[in-house]
This record gives structure tokens, C-alpha cells and sequence, in this order.
């Protein structure tokens, strides 16, 4: 019998032109981002407070929180950027909040993807001025843009891509493909 994750691959098949990472790639890597996290928190007695924003971080998140070595609570945003003609700007609109007050806290942003950078560097303003004692960034995925920015410093990154789109562990197009257990390059002719 198919697993669900298998029947949601061969649904997906025909879009797909390659997997660029596969589960058990991704799931190691997780796991050796966990640790590091949990090493430099290593001398630190409280929960650190992960932040997830909606919706692609989130199997990131479920993943990094189960393999980090030290407890940890969740938290979630949601957020909406301005689309390509006005990205520039970096003006971000906040559509839900953190439940919780992160003052003297110990926060990690898990994040699943870096490109311009421009909604993280905004979030990691926004969410300084609330205080956190400590306040770092990991990315799962990192295209060649963010690498570049100086707005944006990662405590880790999972992998490097090269610049080209990609879907599934959370990641979608149009709002498919988030189910994929694994990274992959979509066919150009699903963009047309
Ligand atoms: P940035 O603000 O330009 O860094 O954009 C980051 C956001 O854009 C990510 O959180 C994703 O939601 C989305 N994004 C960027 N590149 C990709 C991709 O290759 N596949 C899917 N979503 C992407
Ligand atoms: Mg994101």
C-alpha cells in the first residue's frame, strides 16, 4: 500500500522536473541545524522561543523543533508583503502576531526560504524593538540574493540553491505542492 506522501508525489509527477533535495537529505540536515542551535544556547536555562511565519517554515518547523536536543515553544506570524512592483519598499503588513511577549526571551526565527531578504530583514527590525534578549535566524534554503544582502545575517543555513524556483517541505506554487516530503525544481511549463 502507497504511503500518503507517495500518492501526493505521483499526483504531483508530471510538474515535476527534479527533486533537489530528497527526505532523507533534508531530514539529516535538520537535524545537524537543531544541534548547532541547541549548542549555542547550550548555557541558556529557558525555552527558546521559535518563530514560524506562515505558511512555507512550517514543515521546517515541525521537523526543527522535534530534533532540537533542548525544549523550545512556537509561536506563528503571518504576514503579507507587497507584491514585485512595490517589494523594494520592504513594506510588510502584519496579519496575525505573536501570541506571547518575546521581552528577554531567547527567539530563533525558523525560516524556510531566503531570497531578497526584504520581508525577513522588516520582521528582524519589527521583532527587535520588542526586546528579545537574543534574537537569530535559521534558514532552511537560501538563494543567491539573500547571500549577498547584508540585511540579513543567518545563525545557519540549511542549503544553498542556486536561483531558481522551487516547491514542496512547506514551499508552494500557487498553494500546491507545499505537501512534497521533499525539495524540487518545477517544469518551466508549470510557470506558463
Ligand atoms: P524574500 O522576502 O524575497 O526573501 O522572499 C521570501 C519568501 O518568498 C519566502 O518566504 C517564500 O514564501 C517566497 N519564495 C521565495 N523563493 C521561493 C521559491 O523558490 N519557492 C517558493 N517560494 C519562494
Ligand atoms: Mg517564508
Amino acid at each position: 500500500m502507497s504511503t500518503v506522501p507517495e500518492l501526493a508525489a505521483s499526483y504531483y509527477a508530471d510538474a515535476i522536473e527534479e527533486i533537489l533535495i530528497d527526505e532523507e537529505t533534508l531530514a539529516q540536515r535538520v537535524k545537524e541545524l537543531a544541534e548547532a542551535t541547541a549548542a549555542r544556547h547550550a548555557n541558556d536555562p529557558e525555552d527558546l522561543i521559535l518563530i514560524c511565519v506562515l505558511k512555507g517554515a512550517v514543515m521546517f518547523l515541525t521537523d526543527f523543533s522535534r530534533a532540537l536536543p533542548i525544549p523550545s515553544q512556537m509561536e506563528f506570524m503571518a504576514v503579507s508583503s507587497y507584491g514585485a512592483g512595490t517589494s523594494s519598499s520592504g513594506v510588510v503588513r502584519i496579519l496575525k502576531d505573536l501570541e506571547r511577549d518575546i521581552t528577554g526571551r531567547d527567539v530563533v526565527i525558523v525560516e524556510d526560504i531566503l531570497d531578497s531578504g526584504l520581508t525577513l530583514s522588516w520582521l528582524i527590525r519589527n521583532l527587535s524593538s520588542r526586546n528579545p534578549r537574543s534574537l537569530e535566524v535559521v534558514t532552511l534554503l537560501r538563494k543567491p540574493e539573500a547571500r549577498q544582502s547584508i540585511n540579513v545575517e543567518c545563525a545557519d543555513v540549511g542549503f544553498d540553491i542556486a536561483d531558481e524556483f522551487v516547491v514542496g517541505y512547506g514551499l508552494d506554487f500557487n498553494e500546491q505542492f507545499r505537501s512534497l516530503p521533499f525539495v524540487a525544481k518545477l517544469k518551466p511549463e508549470v510557470f506558463q
